[in-house]
């Protein structure tokens, strides 16, 4: 920790060696203790914590200051490093063979009475914790996950640099990009009624910087997204962005092994073995029901199709007479009673299923099931090879449209399998993914983005639906953490990526005119990159949320309880914007405040 000379070490560095020096210590009072009149306190600063000991006897400062000391005062101490008595070590604490012998001390700033307790035992609203940020940063969790993001940032930026990456920042204030969330706008008071958007991601930059000659680029990129909360989602968070040009996926993919290997040695000290796995999306989709496959276990969906061709089972025939597909997942050894196996019915029911079909193995090699007596003995054998089931085994089975059981089985096999060992981390690369995803009216948006090559342009033109992609993500534990692709960097291409969208050429050149203009002119081949910061480091962390790794994140509901964002603005500054406020948002305004009896 850098000294000064307010402070001379860190708390949380003092050692046996340093028995017998003179030091002085700043931080704030975590714990105070008295014990017949001498005063024990944990100092901690931002290194950790030690023991501080005032005797009165030793008149570190007057009666009226030790006996006002309180929680979280900001203080200063000065005093003698010694071994602390016989007996009384603390194995768990780093500083936990000595404590400070105080001789001085100075009050630098009281705390006012705290909202919660500075005390990783507590539990404390979310709320409230967030309105206190500060005050929550100085307990164990918060600091030191604001140690790890600087930690992987930095584990980051030793990769780029060893690559050659050139740092450059890309504009916040932009025209809007279509990236597939709402953009956020910002109103420009230089011209009324005109909006920059915040970007969703450097994207369209970074291409130009390979048009600019940058050959290889980075930058930890603020990205801005209207979309809904969820646990892995904020409208505000950081991507590492990278782009290089005259290299390809495996290049790309090469880069992203060495950041994995340098952030997870960073983090949790662990050796990641290479090469990363890797799995096309097809066959991720088909084994797994995702694209972003959990792989610290196995359960892959087994398709039963064939085996059910002649079946009496009605339910199953039918599905199969109708170009529908049996699949299912040996769930394992689930020991569900009766209630617990009705609850993944419904859940199944819940996902878009039209029910679910659960068979236990028996010690006997019977199965146990709603179905059993529809079943021959030749599908009950073909059934367990299959599933390669043993006694005690629970099998479940969905019959329908292969997309609804596949996402279904993908879901249910989440719900039922368990890592034999949840600190383990599986990344896995998933690639080939199409280029399009169909959406229900039969119109077709870009998987990743409209700026991916397509791996053979004759296929995007005949059969878009099933063209494939060279684009590529990295999963880990079954999160999404990053995605890329390799560009289209051939403007006719680009152009027949936009018809296929039903974007006209028109329509094109009013939105990405500038984009497609620059495309001319000798455009290299590029790839690249994104990995959201925030994610990765929540994983690695064991944090169930990527709030907790941000330092000012928002609420589910988009708001700041610290600052009061999103807040109302002066009618003036609407005024100089060109922006009025529709009527019914205003009504609502007046209810919302006649509620809160404002
Ligand atoms: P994409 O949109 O897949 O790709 O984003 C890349 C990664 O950013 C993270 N991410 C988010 N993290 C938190 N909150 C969000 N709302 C959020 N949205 C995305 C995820 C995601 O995998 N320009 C392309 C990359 C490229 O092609 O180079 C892009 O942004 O971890």
């Amino acid at each position: 920790m850098a000294t000064s000379p307010m402070k001379t070490i860190g708390a949380g560095e003092l050692r046996a060696q340093n028995a017998g020096e003179t030091v002085t210590l700043a931080g704030w009072v975590a714990r105070r203790r008295d014990h017949g009149g001498v005063i024990f306190i944990d100092l901690r600063d931002a290194s950790g914590i030690v023991q501080v000991v005032l005797n009165p006897d030793e008149a570190p400062a007057s009666e009226e200051v030790l006996h006002g000391l309180r929680s979280e005062y900001c203080i200063q101490v000065t005093g003698t490093v010694r071994p602390r008595p016989e007996g009384t070590a603390n194995q768990e604490l780093p500083t936990g063979a000595v404590e400070l012998a105080a001789h001085g001390l100075v009050v630098l700033s009281p705390s006012a009475p705290l909202p919660f307790q500075i005390d990783e035992r507590v539990d404390i609203d979310e709320g409230l914790r967030l309105q206190y940020r500060y005050l929550d940063m100085r307990r164990t969790r918060m600091a030191g996950n604001l140690r790890a993001r600087s930690a992987a940032i930095g584990a980051m930026r030793r990769v780029m640099d060893r690559g050659d990456f050139l740092e450059v920042e890309t504009p916040t204030l932009i025209a809007s990009t279509p990236e597939g969330a709402r953009d956020m706008l910002v109103p420009s008071r230089l011209r009324p009624g005109h909006f920059y958007a915040l970007p969703q991601s450097p994207q369209l930059f970074k291409q130009l910087l390979m048009i600019g000659g940058v050959e290889r680029y980075y930058q930890l990129a603020k990205c801005y997204r209207d979309e809904d909360f969820r646990a892995d989602r904020q409208i505000e968070f950081t991507q590492l962005d990278f782009e290089g040009s005259f290299w390809g996926q495996d290049e790309v993919l090469d880069v992203l092994e060495q950041i994995v290997v340098e952030v997870v040695q960073e983090l949790r000290g662990e050796e990641i073995e290479l090469p990363i796995a890797r799995i096309s999306y097809a066959d991720a989709m088909e084994k797994y029901g995702t694209d972003k496959p959990d792989l610290r276990f196995g359960m892959e969906i087994v398709d039963l199709s064939d085996l059910f061709a002649d079946t009496e089972f009605k339910a199953f025939a039918g599905v199969l007479g109708s170009q529908g597909t049996v699949r299912g997942i040996n769930g394992g050894a689930l020991g569900l009673a009766r209630s617990g196996l009705d609850r993944l019915v419904e859940r199944a029911q819940e996902l878009g299923a039209r029910g679910l079909v659960w068979m236990i193995v028996q010690e006997d090699g019977s199965l146990r099931s709603p179905v059993a007596k529809f079943l021959s003995e030749r599908e009950i054998a073909a059934i367990k090879g299959a599933f390669d089931a043993s006694p005690g085994d629970t099998l479940l089975i969905v019959a329908d449209e292969a997309k609804v059981v596949t996402s279904v089985l993908g879901q249910l096999r989440l719900t039922v399998g368990q890592p034999e060992d949840s600190d383990e981390l599986a990344f896995v690369f998933v690639l080939d993914f199409p280029v399009f995803d169909v959406n229900d009216d039969g119109s077709l948006s870009p998987a990743h983005h409209p700026f991916t090559a397509p791996a053979d342009v004759d296929e995007l033109a005949s059969n878009p639906e099933t063209a494939i992609s060279q684009s590529y993500d990295l999963v880990l534990n079954g999160s999404e953490l990053g995605s890329g692709s390799v560009r289209i960097h051939d403007p006719e291409i680009q152009a027949k990526v936009f018809e296929v969208m039903n974007i006209g050429a028109e329509d094109a050149r009013s939105r990405f005119g500038w984009f497609l203009e620059a495309l001319r002119y000798g455009t290299p081949p590029h790839a690249g990159f994104a990995i959201g910061v925030d994610r990765m480091v929540s994983i690695l962390r064991g944090e169930p949320n990527i709030r907790e790794i941000i330092p000012f994140p928002k609420t589910q509901t988009g708001a700041d309880p610290l600052t009061g964002s999103p807040g109302r603005v002066e009618e003036d500054q609407l005024f100089q914007l060109g922006i009025d406020v529709r009527p019914e948002v205003r009504i609502g305004w007046a209810e919302a405040e006649e509620d809160a009896g404002a």
